[in-house]
């Protein structure tokens, strides 16, 4: 492998030196990335610049022809290009009529991509996107974390960076050079399929989770992040993705765009629009949206790709185009840079220059953009991988701590009556695991492919490893695997065999692995009507406790579960969310007491479908009227996570400091009552009591983990600056308004975990 790599650089170095002693201006890597850019736009015909502005899947998911559209269209990142076959497609690689490609999964593939750009005219390396959305899963062999639902839920930003750090380590030894992550949508409607794919409810939790992984993904530029989707798809009007929106000015800046000024604050290299439309308007031809917020206001000057198809889209979905051409023109006049993929593209936006509908300063625009992210991804010298030395950097011993590390601190104890958890150590004690998720790969979530089982430790695997240590016997029962499938038959034979053990330990949950096709229950275009458990589940659950002596159940899963019935008769229950390769591991560890749970709900569960939308972050007037047949609190609060030592928050204190830079210091003593060492995420929120437009009741200024040994205290300090404790006001301006201001902290967002203290401004600022 080597020596296959090196055949390619002498290859690339001898076709220059052959043609030209004087290697060009663009190959000479002495000169500004700036110098390069103009040198090589200037050797570059119009036919060159559009062919950087498309990209193809690559030639290992071109579909047969056999897969229906459906199929593809619902998207296994497959695809079909009528009429193009895979010589077809190397050759417009060979012609240099393709940038860039999605989903290159081979390494060979990769190497063999670019040594075929190698012969095109002008040499330009290819870009290779990919949705590495938490870990390179889509990559075999390749280490999965969390779910990103799961690396919130650890309220860590400093776990959210190494996680984005070591992605790109992984993304760029297998050949690929941008992410398409993170996903930066604020979750507001849990029916969406693609829940379990954000950091959750909360504008500030979601900015600084998703800075922290773009960070950590660009961190030494071996690859560009994508903050996606812009904007505002994750509250579809009927919970379905690509449902439209119709939003407020008011909301679109209180609620969604943060986490993308964040992102660009942070400098995020590439943005991807969202699929849906925003009161009437694709966001993929939405100018004001993409120009004039994202471009003009926001000062980003990285990449814009499309979605999947989503230009076609235009036409075939929304209408609003009369045909593909139409469809070209108005996303390049909103501000695309990169069509998200296939043919035609290509032809339509050459055509459309020829007729003057695009100047030739628009495609330069972006062809500049796109070749500048490729000259400081160093592709021009390195374009290829050393294929030897990939097994040393994917799933090393580094990445395979981290994210079992995310696993272990993102695990939340809902409930632990009794404190029937942890388990203590014993001899003759038998434990039996089962339920649908109890030992497979559906800890690994949504966009991964399928792994190696030596890779991944299954929740039943993990239980037994520890549990046998610890003198429990356990043993396995398969409920039957297939979520939708469980029968009657399964239940009862299930519940039968749990009579005989002294713990049940049940696996519920979704299954949202994309390659289980028929199985799968959540995922990207898997939209529910309903927030409860898939199939028979529930009674699974309800037949076991009418067994088992002692029954603890654990969801795998990546979004709020709805069932109160679980809460009210099951003594303990784990949010394990989707934990990654060492899931099992983790779960087990805080089974046993080896670890103290300490991840915290970044979303609210609320008790049915019919409360949505249910965020803690509401408005004073949401429940002034109570429904006549549901509660109006939630299930489980958003920041909701049990520990097994308890925490004791008193002496709240409130500084300010008004001077050029003023702020306010807010500290409180923190006390582990307990003989448990654990780690607290302490949660500062805020409530303006009077301004001049509605403001939430709870808004989350700050967080932090702070580890207590047993029964050990410390003073707890944030330090808040003016401007975080600002607001869009009635004429939309960013502003501070004086008054009283209410700080609560606390170990979740109800008020019965919080104490609270209050401090008047009486100066106004804006900013
Ligand atoms: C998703 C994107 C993803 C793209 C490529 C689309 O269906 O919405 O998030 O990056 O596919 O796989």
């Amino acid at each position: 492998m080597k020596i296959k790599f090196l055949v390619y650089n002498l290859i690339f170095i001898s076709i220059f030196s052959c043609v030209d002693n004087s290697v060009p201006v663009y190959l000479n890597k002495n000169y500004s990335y700036n110098i390069r850019v103009k040198d090589l736009i200037s050797r570059m015909t119009t036919e060159d610049k559009v062919a950087q502005m498309c990209q193809y899947v690559s030639l290992n998911q071109l579909s047969n022809s056999s897969d229906s559209l459906k199929t593809i269209d619902n998207g296994d990142s497959k695809a079909f290009y009528k009429g193009l076959f895979r010589s077809d497609i190397e050759k417009l690689v060979t012609d240099g009529k393709i940038g860039s490609f999605l989903h290159v999964f081979s390494y060979e593939e990769a190497n063999y991509l670019q040594k075929l750009a190698l012969k095109s005219r002008l040499k330009i390396p290819l870009m290779f996107g990919v949705d590495a959305i938490h870990g390179n899963g889509m990559v075999k062999g390749c280490t999965v974390y969390p779910s990103p639902i799961a690396i919130s839920s650890t309220f860590s930003d400093s776990l959210s960076f190494e996680v984005g750090k070591q992605t790109s380590k992984e993304i760029r030894a297998t050949g690929s050079h941008w992410a398409f992550a993170p996903n930066i949508d604020v979750a507001r409607d849990f029916r969406w399929g693609r829940v379990g794919e954000t950091f959750g409810e909360d504008p500030k939790l979601v900015s600084n989770i998703g800075v922290n992984m773009i960070k950590g993904l660009q961190y030494d530029n071996q690859i560009i992040a994508c903050a996606k989707h812009f904007i505002a798809g994750s509250e579809p009007i009927n919970g379905l993705n690509f449902s439209p929106m119709d939003i407020s000015e008011r909301k679109l800046r209180e609620v969604y765009l943060p986490p993308f000024k964040n992102a660009v604050n942070a400098g995020v290299k590439s943005v991807m629009i969202a699929h849906n439309e925003i009161n009437g308007i694709p966001c993929h031809m939405n100018k004001y949206l993409i120009t004039n917020i994202l471009k003009d206001e926001f000062n980003f000057s990285g990449l814009i790709v499309s979605d999947w198809m989503d230009v076609e889209r235009l036409y075939s979905l929304h209408h609003v185009a009369k045909d593909f051409k139409e469809a070209c023109l108005l996303s390049i006049n909103a501000g695309l840079d990169i069509n998200m993929h296939g043919p035609n593209f290509y032809e339509e936006v050459l055509a459309l220059i020829k007729e003057d509908k695009i100047s030739i300063n628009r495609i330069d625009n972006s062809v500049k953009k796109i070749l500048l992210a490729k000259f400081k991804l160093g592709l021009f010298e390195n374009r290829f991988i050393d294929t030897s030395k990939i097994s040393n950097i994917i799933f090393s011993q580094k990445h395979r701590k981290t994210s079992l590390e995310v696993a272990r601190k993102s695990i939340v104890l809902l409930k632990n009556n009794n404190n029937i958890l942890p388990l203590k150590s014993s001899s003759n004690m038998k434990i039996l695991v089962t339920g649908p998720n109890a030992n497979n790969h559906t800890i690994l979530g949504d966009w991964t492919k399928p792994q190696p089982t030596k890779n991944v430790t299954t929740i039943y695997e993990g239980i037994k490893a520890i549990g046998k240590s610890k003198g429990f016997e356990v043993d396995f029962y398969n409920s039957n695997s297939n979520i939708s499938a469980i029968s009657e038959k399964d239940i009862s034979r299930t519940s039968d065999f749990s009579k005989n053990y002294d713990f049940v330990i049940l696996v519920v949950g979704d299954n949202s692995l994309r390659y289980s096709k028929n199985t799968k229950t959540a995922g990207e275009n898997n939209g529910r009507a309903n927030l409860s458990l898939m199939g028979k589940q529930l009674k699974l659950i309800k037949s076991v406790n009418n067994t088992a002596k002692n029954m603890i159940v654990i969801y795998v899963n990546s979004k709020p579960i709805a069932e109160p019935w679980i809460h009210q008769n099951v003594d303990a229950i784990i949010e394990a969310w989707e934990p990654g390769s060492l899931g099992g591991k983790a779960v087990a560890e805080v089974i046993f007491g080896d670890v103290n749970p300490s991840g915290k709900l970044p979303i609210t569960f609320p008790r049915s479908v019919g409360q949505l939308q249910m965020h803690y972050n509401f408005k004073p007037s949401q429940y002034y009227r109570k429904y006549i047949d549901e509660e109006v609190d939630p299930l489980y609060c958003f920041g909701h996570g049990l520990s097994y030592s308890t925490f004791e928050y008193s002496n709240l204190k409130l500084d300010l400091k008004e001077d050029n830079n003023p702020y306010i210091t807010v500290s409180f003593l923190l006390k582990n009552k307990s003989n448990f060492d654990g780690e607290e995420v302490v949660q500062l929120y805020l409530r303006d009591s009077y301004s001049s437009v509605t403001r939430p009741v709870k808004e989350l200024i700050n967080y932090k983990r702070v580890f207590l040994k047993a029964n050990e205290s410390k003073i707890v300090k944030f330090k808040i600056k003016f401007e975080e404790l600002a607001f869009y006001d009635l004429n939309m301006s960013y502003v501070l308004e004086r008054g009283d201001f209410i700080f609560m902290v606390g170990g979740s967002s109800n008020s019965i975990d919080q104490i609270s203290d209050t401090i008047n401004l009486n100066m106004a600022y804006s900013f």
